[in-house]
Protein backbone atom coordinates (compact mmCIF):
# COMPACT_ATOMS: atom_id res chain seq x y z
CA UNK A 1 0.00 0.00 0.00
CA UNK A 2 1.44 3.22 -1.23
CA UNK A 3 0.52 6.78 1.01
CA UNK A 4 1.60 9.81 -0.08
CA UNK A 5 2.42 12.51 2.51
CA UNK A 6 -0.47 14.92 3.13
CA UNK A 7 0.94 17.96 2.41
CA UNK A 8 -0.64 20.41 4.38
CA UNK A 9 -0.81 17.96 7.70
CA UNK A 10 3.03 17.18 7.46
CA UNK A 11 3.74 21.22 7.26
CA UNK A 12 1.91 21.92 10.42
CA UNK A 13 3.65 18.94 12.01
CA UNK A 14 6.88 20.14 11.17
CA UNK A 15 6.23 23.76 11.71
CA UNK A 16 3.36 24.70 13.63
CA UNK A 17 4.90 24.61 17.15
CA UNK A 18 7.86 27.06 16.83
CA UNK A 19 5.52 29.66 15.44
CA UNK A 20 5.08 32.77 17.57
CA UNK A 21 2.31 34.05 15.38
CA UNK A 22 0.12 31.54 13.78
CA UNK A 23 -2.04 32.59 10.95
CA UNK A 24 -2.02 29.62 9.60
CA UNK A 25 -5.22 27.36 11.06
CA UNK A 26 -8.26 26.83 9.85
CA UNK A 27 -10.39 27.01 12.80
CA UNK A 28 -12.31 29.84 13.70
CA UNK A 29 -10.22 30.93 17.16
CA UNK A 30 -10.82 27.82 19.65
CA UNK A 31 -12.71 27.53 22.48
CA UNK A 32 -11.54 26.35 25.72
CA UNK A 33 -13.54 24.01 27.82
CA UNK A 34 -14.34 27.16 30.49
CA UNK A 35 -16.06 29.13 27.19
CA UNK A 36 -18.05 26.31 26.11
CA UNK A 37 -19.54 25.64 29.40
CA UNK A 38 -20.32 29.23 29.89
CA UNK A 39 -22.61 28.59 27.53
CA UNK A 40 -25.04 26.75 29.88
CA UNK A 41 -27.10 28.12 32.33
CA UNK A 42 -25.47 26.81 35.39
CA UNK A 43 -22.03 27.49 33.76
CA UNK A 44 -21.60 23.83 33.12
CA UNK A 45 -22.11 22.71 36.58
CA UNK A 46 -24.40 19.99 36.27
CA UNK A 47 -22.43 18.99 32.99
CA UNK A 48 -19.09 19.02 34.88
CA UNK A 49 -20.49 17.11 38.02
CA UNK A 50 -22.16 14.66 35.86
CA UNK A 51 -18.77 13.98 34.28
CA UNK A 52 -17.15 13.42 37.71
CA UNK A 53 -19.30 10.59 37.74
CA UNK A 54 -19.34 9.35 34.43
CA UNK A 55 -17.45 5.54 34.31
CA UNK A 56 -15.20 6.25 30.84
CA UNK A 57 -16.60 2.78 29.98
CA UNK A 58 -16.38 3.23 26.38
CA UNK A 59 -20.21 4.63 26.51
CA UNK A 60 -22.31 4.68 23.15
CA UNK A 61 -20.33 2.82 20.53
CA UNK A 62 -22.31 5.11 17.59
CA UNK A 63 -22.52 8.27 19.31
CA UNK A 64 -24.96 9.46 22.27
CA UNK A 65 -28.58 9.95 21.42
CA UNK A 66 -28.03 13.28 22.63
CA UNK A 67 -25.11 13.65 20.24
CA UNK A 68 -27.10 12.29 17.14
CA UNK A 69 -30.11 14.05 18.11
CA UNK A 70 -28.03 17.36 17.75
CA UNK A 71 -26.37 16.21 14.58
CA UNK A 72 -29.85 15.66 12.85
CA UNK A 73 -30.64 18.56 13.30
CA UNK A 74 -28.20 19.81 10.99
CA UNK A 75 -29.95 18.17 8.13
CA UNK A 76 -33.36 17.88 6.56
CA UNK A 77 -33.81 14.27 5.13
CA UNK A 78 -31.25 12.24 7.03
CA UNK A 79 -32.80 10.51 10.24
CA UNK A 80 -30.87 10.29 13.40
CA UNK A 81 -30.19 6.71 13.16
CA UNK A 82 -27.91 7.12 9.81
CA UNK A 83 -25.78 9.40 11.43
CA UNK A 84 -22.43 7.78 12.99
CA UNK A 85 -19.68 9.47 15.40
CA UNK A 86 -16.13 9.50 13.91
CA UNK A 87 -12.77 10.50 14.79
CA UNK A 88 -13.32 14.43 13.31
CA UNK A 89 -14.08 14.47 9.91
CA UNK A 90 -10.98 12.95 9.21
CA UNK A 91 -12.08 10.16 10.35
CA UNK A 92 -15.54 10.61 8.59
CA UNK A 93 -13.89 11.03 4.89
CA UNK A 94 -11.54 7.48 5.71
CA UNK A 95 -14.43 5.51 6.62
CA UNK A 96 -16.74 6.97 3.77
CA UNK A 97 -13.63 6.13 0.97
CA UNK A 98 -12.62 2.62 2.87
CA UNK A 99 -16.50 1.55 2.58
CA UNK A 100 -17.45 2.48 -1.03
CA UNK A 101 -13.46 2.56 -3.40
CA UNK A 102 -11.57 -0.44 -3.91
CA UNK A 103 -9.35 -1.75 -6.68
CA UNK A 104 -10.34 0.18 -10.31
CA UNK A 105 -12.97 1.83 -9.20
CA UNK A 106 -13.56 5.30 -10.70
CA UNK A 107 -13.52 8.77 -8.77
CA UNK A 108 -13.29 12.05 -9.35
CA UNK A 109 -12.38 14.90 -7.07
CA UNK A 110 -12.13 18.30 -6.85
CA UNK A 111 -8.84 19.37 -7.05
CA UNK A 112 -6.78 20.63 -5.21
CA UNK A 113 -8.73 20.33 -2.23
CA UNK A 114 -8.40 18.41 0.93
CA UNK A 115 -5.76 16.00 -0.23
CA UNK A 116 -7.62 13.25 2.07
CA UNK A 117 -10.11 13.30 -1.10
CA UNK A 118 -7.75 11.85 -3.78
CA UNK A 119 -4.87 10.58 -2.20
CA UNK A 120 -6.81 8.04 0.13
CA UNK A 121 -8.81 6.80 -2.75
CA UNK A 122 -5.78 6.78 -4.97
CA UNK A 123 -4.14 4.05 -2.23
CA UNK A 124 -7.06 2.22 -2.09
CA UNK A 125 -6.33 1.29 -6.03
CA UNK A 126 -8.46 3.74 -7.26
CA UNK A 127 -8.48 5.83 -10.70
CA UNK A 128 -8.75 9.02 -9.65
CA UNK A 129 -9.68 11.81 -12.40
CA UNK A 130 -9.59 15.70 -10.96
CA UNK A 131 -11.96 18.35 -11.29
CA UNK A 132 -10.08 21.46 -10.99
CA UNK A 133 -10.77 24.30 -9.56
CA UNK A 134 -9.41 27.58 -10.84
CA UNK A 135 -8.69 31.32 -9.67
CA UNK A 136 -10.22 32.75 -12.85
CA UNK A 137 -13.53 31.03 -11.96
CA UNK A 138 -13.29 32.29 -8.35
CA UNK A 139 -11.66 28.98 -7.40
CA UNK A 140 -14.79 26.79 -8.40
CA UNK A 141 -14.69 24.11 -10.44
CA UNK A 142 -16.52 24.01 -14.04
CA UNK A 143 -19.98 21.62 -14.83
CA UNK A 144 -18.60 21.08 -18.44
CA UNK A 145 -15.32 19.43 -17.06
CA UNK A 146 -17.27 17.11 -14.94
CA UNK A 147 -19.56 16.06 -18.08
CA UNK A 148 -16.22 15.20 -19.59
CA UNK A 149 -15.00 13.48 -16.54
CA UNK A 150 -17.73 11.33 -15.61
CA UNK A 151 -17.71 7.52 -16.78
CA UNK A 152 -20.07 4.97 -16.62
CA UNK A 153 -18.33 3.45 -14.18
CA UNK A 154 -17.38 6.38 -11.79
CA UNK A 155 -18.40 5.00 -8.42
CA UNK A 156 -17.71 8.14 -6.05
CA UNK A 157 -17.40 12.23 -6.73
CA UNK A 158 -15.53 13.95 -3.90
CA UNK A 159 -16.07 17.45 -3.12
CA UNK A 160 -15.19 19.95 -0.26
CA UNK A 161 -17.55 22.36 0.34
CA UNK A 162 -16.81 24.98 1.00
CA UNK A 163 -13.55 24.31 0.26
CA UNK A 164 -10.21 24.87 1.52
CA UNK A 165 -7.65 26.44 0.97
CA UNK A 166 -9.69 28.82 -0.79
CA UNK A 167 -13.04 29.71 1.19
CA UNK A 168 -14.87 29.12 -2.11
CA UNK A 169 -18.74 27.72 -2.05
CA UNK A 170 -20.74 25.44 -4.35
CA UNK A 171 -24.33 26.78 -4.16
CA UNK A 172 -27.24 24.35 -4.01
CA UNK A 173 -28.12 25.04 -7.44
CA UNK A 174 -24.98 24.30 -8.60
CA UNK A 175 -23.95 21.35 -6.54
CA UNK A 176 -27.97 19.96 -8.02
CA UNK A 177 -26.31 20.21 -11.49
CA UNK A 178 -23.51 17.74 -9.90
CA UNK A 179 -26.23 15.64 -8.78
CA UNK A 180 -28.13 15.38 -11.81
CA UNK A 181 -24.64 14.17 -13.29
CA UNK A 182 -24.42 11.76 -10.18
CA UNK A 183 -27.47 10.19 -10.78
CA UNK A 184 -26.89 9.54 -14.35
CA UNK A 185 -24.23 6.97 -13.49
CA UNK A 186 -25.51 6.13 -10.01
CA UNK A 187 -22.43 7.63 -8.28
CA UNK A 188 -21.99 8.68 -4.86
CA UNK A 189 -21.10 12.20 -3.58
CA UNK A 190 -19.14 12.81 -0.65
CA UNK A 191 -19.21 16.30 0.33
CA UNK A 192 -16.70 17.14 3.00
CA UNK A 193 -18.40 20.35 5.19
CA UNK A 194 -16.19 21.13 7.45
CA UNK A 195 -16.40 24.77 6.79
CA UNK A 196 -19.76 26.38 6.83
CA UNK A 197 -20.14 29.47 5.03
CA UNK A 198 -21.30 31.91 7.82
CA UNK A 199 -22.37 34.82 5.79
CA UNK A 200 -26.04 34.04 6.58
CA UNK A 201 -27.17 35.43 3.06
CA UNK A 202 -24.85 33.09 1.30
CA UNK A 203 -27.03 30.02 0.22
CA UNK A 204 -25.82 26.62 1.11
CA UNK A 205 -27.39 23.06 1.47
CA UNK A 206 -25.63 19.74 2.79
CA UNK A 207 -25.16 17.13 0.21
CA UNK A 208 -26.73 14.39 2.38
CA UNK A 209 -29.84 16.63 1.55
CA UNK A 210 -29.87 17.26 -2.13
CA UNK A 211 -28.98 13.44 -2.91
CA UNK A 212 -30.01 10.13 -1.79
CA UNK A 213 -26.56 9.08 -2.46
CA UNK A 214 -24.41 12.18 -1.01
CA UNK A 215 -22.37 11.56 2.10
CA UNK A 216 -22.09 14.49 4.11
CA UNK A 217 -18.70 14.48 6.52
CA UNK A 218 -18.03 17.15 8.96
CA UNK A 219 -16.87 17.49 12.69
CA UNK A 220 -16.65 20.32 15.24
CA UNK A 221 -13.32 21.02 14.54
CA UNK A 222 -13.70 24.54 12.26
CA UNK A 223 -16.74 26.26 12.16
CA UNK A 224 -17.56 24.91 15.82
CA UNK A 225 -14.76 26.19 17.10
CA UNK A 226 -13.40 22.89 18.75
CA UNK A 227 -11.17 20.73 16.98
CA UNK A 228 -9.75 19.06 19.87
CA UNK A 229 -12.60 17.35 20.62
CA UNK A 230 -11.90 14.56 18.02
CA UNK A 231 -15.03 15.00 16.91
CA UNK A 232 -17.15 14.68 13.52
CA UNK A 233 -19.35 12.35 11.72
CA UNK A 234 -21.28 10.99 8.37
CA UNK A 235 -24.57 12.17 7.18
CA UNK A 236 -26.64 10.08 4.61
CA UNK A 237 -30.40 9.17 3.95
CA UNK A 238 -28.88 5.44 2.54
CA UNK A 239 -29.38 3.14 5.28
CA UNK A 240 -27.58 0.17 3.49
CA UNK A 241 -24.58 2.20 3.11
CA UNK A 242 -25.02 3.48 6.55
CA UNK A 243 -25.00 -0.04 7.23
CA UNK A 244 -22.18 -0.87 5.68
CA UNK A 245 -19.84 1.90 7.30
CA UNK A 246 -21.34 0.41 10.89
CA UNK A 247 -19.05 -3.01 9.76
CA UNK A 248 -16.14 -0.31 9.49
CA UNK A 249 -16.38 1.43 12.25
CA UNK A 250 -16.27 -1.77 14.75
CA UNK A 251 -12.77 -2.27 12.85
CA UNK A 252 -11.43 0.75 12.74
CA UNK A 253 -12.91 2.61 15.92
CA UNK A 254 -15.12 1.64 18.20
CA UNK A 255 -16.59 4.93 19.51
CA UNK A 256 -15.08 8.32 20.40
CA UNK A 257 -15.25 7.85 23.83
CA UNK A 258 -17.86 9.12 26.51
CA UNK A 259 -16.16 12.34 27.28
CA UNK A 260 -15.19 14.05 23.47
CA UNK A 261 -18.99 12.29 22.62
CA UNK A 262 -20.52 14.52 25.72
CA UNK A 263 -18.51 17.81 24.63
CA UNK A 264 -19.61 17.68 21.25
CA UNK A 265 -23.16 17.27 22.29
CA UNK A 266 -23.01 19.92 24.25
CA UNK A 267 -20.97 22.34 21.57
CA UNK A 268 -24.04 21.36 18.97
CA UNK A 269 -26.93 21.92 21.38
CA UNK A 270 -25.64 25.75 21.76
CA UNK A 271 -24.87 25.88 17.90
CA UNK A 272 -26.40 29.48 17.44
CA UNK A 273 -24.55 30.61 20.28
CA UNK A 274 -21.51 29.08 18.43
CA UNK A 275 -21.94 30.38 15.54
CA UNK A 276 -23.11 33.73 16.56
CA UNK A 277 -19.50 33.93 18.18
CA UNK A 278 -18.08 32.38 14.80
CA UNK A 279 -19.97 34.82 12.48
CA UNK A 280 -18.39 37.92 14.61
CA UNK A 281 -14.73 36.67 14.28
CA UNK A 282 -15.44 35.83 10.58
CA UNK A 283 -16.73 39.13 9.66
CA UNK A 284 -14.42 41.14 11.83
CA UNK A 285 -11.36 39.25 10.66
CA UNK A 286 -12.45 39.48 7.30
CA UNK A 287 -12.71 42.99 6.33
CA UNK A 288 -9.14 42.90 8.45
CA UNK A 289 -7.83 41.03 5.72
CA UNK A 290 -9.62 42.71 3.04
CA UNK A 291 -7.78 46.05 4.12
CA UNK A 292 -4.60 44.42 4.44
CA UNK A 293 -5.20 42.78 0.68
CA UNK A 294 -6.27 46.02 -0.58
CA UNK A 295 -3.07 48.19 0.62
CA UNK A 296 -0.40 45.54 -0.20
CA UNK A 297 0.54 45.78 -3.89
CA UNK A 298 2.61 42.74 -3.07
CA UNK A 299 -0.40 40.37 -3.23
CA UNK A 300 -3.77 39.91 -4.28
CA UNK A 301 -6.81 37.35 -3.57
CA UNK A 302 -10.09 35.94 -4.55
CA UNK A 303 -11.91 36.75 -1.06
CA UNK A 304 -13.10 33.61 0.74
CA UNK A 305 -16.49 33.36 1.34
CA UNK A 306 -17.32 34.28 4.58
CA UNK A 307 -15.16 30.91 5.35
CA UNK A 308 -12.42 30.63 7.82
CA UNK A 309 -9.41 29.79 5.20
CA UNK A 310 -8.03 32.62 2.75
CA UNK A 311 -5.28 32.24 -0.14
CA UNK A 312 -3.72 34.63 -1.28
CA UNK A 313 -1.45 34.72 -3.35
CA UNK A 314 2.14 36.42 -3.82
CA UNK A 315 2.69 38.84 -6.92
CA UNK A 316 6.15 39.04 -7.20
CA UNK A 317 7.34 35.65 -5.96
CA UNK A 318 9.39 33.29 -7.67
CA UNK A 319 6.50 29.97 -7.06
CA UNK A 320 9.25 27.76 -7.02
CA UNK A 321 10.45 29.51 -3.74
CA UNK A 322 7.15 29.34 -1.40
CA UNK A 323 8.16 26.90 0.79
CA UNK A 324 11.26 28.39 0.87
CA UNK A 325 9.69 31.86 1.90
CA UNK A 326 7.50 30.32 4.14
CA UNK A 327 9.78 28.61 6.36
CA UNK A 328 12.23 32.11 5.91
CA UNK A 329 9.43 33.85 7.46
CA UNK A 330 8.79 31.51 10.06
CA UNK A 331 12.45 31.73 10.80
CA UNK A 332 12.87 35.26 10.62
CA UNK A 333 9.68 36.43 11.76
CA UNK A 334 7.93 34.32 13.58
CA UNK A 335 4.56 33.61 11.67
CA UNK A 336 2.91 30.87 10.25
CA UNK A 337 1.19 30.17 6.76
CA UNK A 338 1.14 27.03 4.90
CA UNK A 339 2.48 27.59 1.63
CA UNK A 340 0.43 26.61 -1.50
CA UNK A 341 2.87 23.94 -2.77
CA UNK A 342 1.42 22.10 0.44
CA UNK A 343 -1.69 21.80 -2.16
CA UNK A 344 -0.13 21.76 -5.30
CA UNK A 345 -0.56 25.29 -5.85
CA UNK A 346 2.88 27.16 -5.74
CA UNK A 347 2.72 30.98 -5.69
CA UNK A 348 -0.19 31.05 -3.04
CA UNK A 349 -0.34 30.44 0.98
CA UNK A 350 -3.32 29.36 2.98
CA UNK A 351 -4.03 32.16 5.50
CA UNK A 352 -6.12 30.78 7.99
CA UNK A 353 -7.34 34.69 9.27
CA UNK A 354 -9.83 33.57 12.29
CA UNK A 355 -7.52 33.74 15.01
CA UNK A 356 -7.41 36.46 17.54
CA UNK A 357 -7.24 39.93 16.14
CA UNK A 358 -4.27 41.27 17.80
CA UNK A 359 -2.29 38.01 15.97
CA UNK A 360 -4.10 38.85 12.78
CA UNK A 361 -2.88 42.85 12.56
CA UNK A 362 0.44 41.21 13.63
CA UNK A 363 0.91 38.39 10.83
CA UNK A 364 0.01 40.12 8.36
CA UNK A 365 2.16 43.45 9.24
CA UNK A 366 4.89 41.11 9.58
CA UNK A 367 4.29 39.09 6.55
CA UNK A 368 4.03 42.50 4.35
CA UNK A 369 7.43 43.39 5.70
CA UNK A 370 8.92 40.00 4.67
CA UNK A 371 7.56 40.17 1.47
CA UNK A 372 10.20 43.25 1.32
CA UNK A 373 13.29 41.85 2.85
CA UNK A 374 12.70 38.56 1.24
CA UNK A 375 15.82 37.58 -1.00
CA UNK A 376 17.04 34.28 -2.80
C1 LIG B 1 -11.52 20.07 4.48
C2 LIG B 1 -11.05 19.50 5.77
N1 LIG B 1 -11.60 18.36 6.21
C3 LIG B 1 -11.21 17.80 7.38
C4 LIG B 1 -10.24 18.39 8.16
C5 LIG B 1 -9.88 17.75 9.45
O1 LIG B 1 -11.00 17.81 10.28
P1 LIG B 1 -11.07 17.09 11.69
O2 LIG B 1 -10.26 17.89 12.65
O3 LIG B 1 -12.50 17.11 12.02
O4 LIG B 1 -10.55 15.72 11.50
C6 LIG B 1 -9.63 19.56 7.74
C7 LIG B 1 -8.56 20.19 8.54
O5 LIG B 1 -7.79 21.01 8.10
C8 LIG B 1 -10.06 20.14 6.52
O6 LIG B 1 -9.51 21.27 6.07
Amino acid sequence: MELVQFGCEDWLNVWEKSATIDIAQSTIDSLSLEEVLAFEEDNGEAFMSQMMKEKFSYGWIEGSPAFKSEVAKLYKRVPEDNILSTNGATGANFLTILGLIGQGDHVIAQYPSYQQLYDWPKTLGAQVDYWHIKEENNWLPQIEELRRLVKSNTKLICLNNAAQPTGAIMSPKFLSEVVEIARSVDAYILCDEVYLPLDEETPYSPIADLYEKGISTNSISKTYSVPGIRVGWVATQDRDLCNEFRKIRDYTLICTGVFDDAVAALVLKHKDKVLERARKIVKGNLSILKEWVENEPLVSMVYPNAVSVSFVKFEELDPTKTEDFAIQLLREKGVLIIPGNRFDLSGYARIGYCTDETTLRQGLKLLSEFLREYQV
